[in-house]
């Protein structure tokens, strides 16, 4: 796999003018050049020679002289203006591609999610300034995730789920105010969650579960108020459940499972009018389970094992009985 990474990286420089983090060769080429579609036809060729494995032979149109460059598989054009028969999307997911990734032409959209993608992410992708979303999940992916990201700020929304990044969540991540999607999970990031999230007020999902990250949850995710989904369970994160988590009205899935909280359940998750799932098992969690949690007219699953609760309050007992999901919430008493 390293001698593809090598390749890629070549490849990348020599036939992608548009993202090229390499100033001697995009002078080298006319302005005329770059704008062409004949450009964009050249870069999905060199895509292309990057995958090393197509066993669904999904890629047999590309290049294909009698099949327009438009309606090869998984590559959408722009219908109209200046980027009228330009690429502005690849979507080659689930197709168990094998090769790595070569940043290719000023895409919008890239989605390779469920293949077999292996090598870093090449920072040269932070030349293509137009990417909204960037999906590049299931796949072997290795390294660092590139701190260059955060100059792209159409990012909309970034999947990187279930590969084998390493290293910290880049803290210039937080600079993406239009990111609605931050989706990290199921890697081996470590290092603390920054501070600076508390910047990305634009974000509705973010993911961070399932990888080694540790230290405390920053008060400042808080400043989320457009979080709906907030995932962080199995983690080593430590320290109290930030009470400031209260605040975050529109929250529908909160899930701090398998981690070394401590302290108590702060009164103030009660206030998550909107919240359908509440995980904290497997913590440290201390003292009784607040009452105001019988407020969550629309829980409809709550896990407190393993963690050193004592006490059910009364309307927390009625508010179970009415969801009659016992089996999900099985005792609240260290298991
Ligand atoms: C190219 O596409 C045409 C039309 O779909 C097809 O008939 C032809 O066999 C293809 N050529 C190759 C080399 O795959
Ligand atoms: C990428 O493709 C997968 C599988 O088809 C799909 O579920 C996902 O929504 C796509 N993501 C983006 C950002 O297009
Ligand atoms: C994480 O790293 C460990 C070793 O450091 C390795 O065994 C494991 O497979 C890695 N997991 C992922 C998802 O990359
Ligand atoms: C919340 O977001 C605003 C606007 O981006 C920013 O100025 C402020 O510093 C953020 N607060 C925290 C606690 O991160
Ligand atoms: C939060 O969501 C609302 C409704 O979708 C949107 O109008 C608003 O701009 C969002 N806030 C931020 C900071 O992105
Ligand atoms: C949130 O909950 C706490 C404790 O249950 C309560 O004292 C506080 O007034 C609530 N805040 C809001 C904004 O509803």
């Amino acid at each position: 796999m390293s001698i593809i990474i090598v390749i890629g990286f070549f490849v990348f420089v020599s036939l992608c003018p548009p993202c090229s983090a390499s100033p001697a060769h995009v002078a080298a080429l006319s302005t005329a050049e770059i704008a062409t579609s004949a450009t964009d036809h050249q870069a999905l060729m060199s895509f292309r020679s990057l995958i090393k494995g197509d066993p669904l032979e999904a890629l047999n149109s590309w290049g294909n002289q009698s099949i327009p460059m438009c309606r090869w598989h998984g590559v959408a054009c722009g219908m109209r203006g200046h980027r009228r028969g330009r690429v502005l999307a690849l979507d080659l997911s689930g197709l168990n591609l094998l090769g790595s990734i070569s940043s290719s032409i000023d895409l919008e959209n890239l989605n390779l999610s469920s293949n077999s993608i292996g090598g870093n992410i090449p920072p040269e992708l932070t030349a293509c300034v137009q990417l909204q979303f960037v999906c590049l999940s299931h796949n072997n992916l290795q390294g660092v995730i590139p701190s260059a990201l955060g100059v792209l700020s159409n990012l909309r929304g970034i999947d990187l789920r279930y590969n084998m990044l390493k290293g910290s969540v880049p803290l210039e991540l937080a600079s993406l105010h239009n990111l609605e999607v931050l989706a990290l999970g199921y890697n081996n990031l470590t290092g603390n969650i920054p501070v600076e999230i508390g910047n990305m007020e634009g974000l509705i999902r973010l993911h961070l579960e399932s990888n080694m990250i540790v230290g405390e949850i920053p008060k400042q995710i808080a400043n989320l108020t457009n979080l709906t989904h907030l995932y962080l369970y199995l983690n080593g994160l430590t320290g109290l459940v930030p009470a400031s988590l209260g605040g975050l009205q529109k929250l529908q899935i909160l899930s701090l499972s398998d981690n070394q909280l401590s302290g108590p359940i702060p009164p103030s998750l009660g206030n998550l009018s909107s919240l359908v799932f509440l995980n904290l098992r497997a913590n440290g969690l201390t003292g009784t389970i607040p009452e105001s949690l019988g407020n969550l007219n629309l829980l409809n699953a709550l896990s407190l094992t393993s963690n050193s609760l004592t006490g059910i309050p009364k309307c927390l007992c009625a508010m179970l009985q009415r969801l009659n999901l016992f089996n999900w919430v099985l005792t609240f008493f260290p298991e």
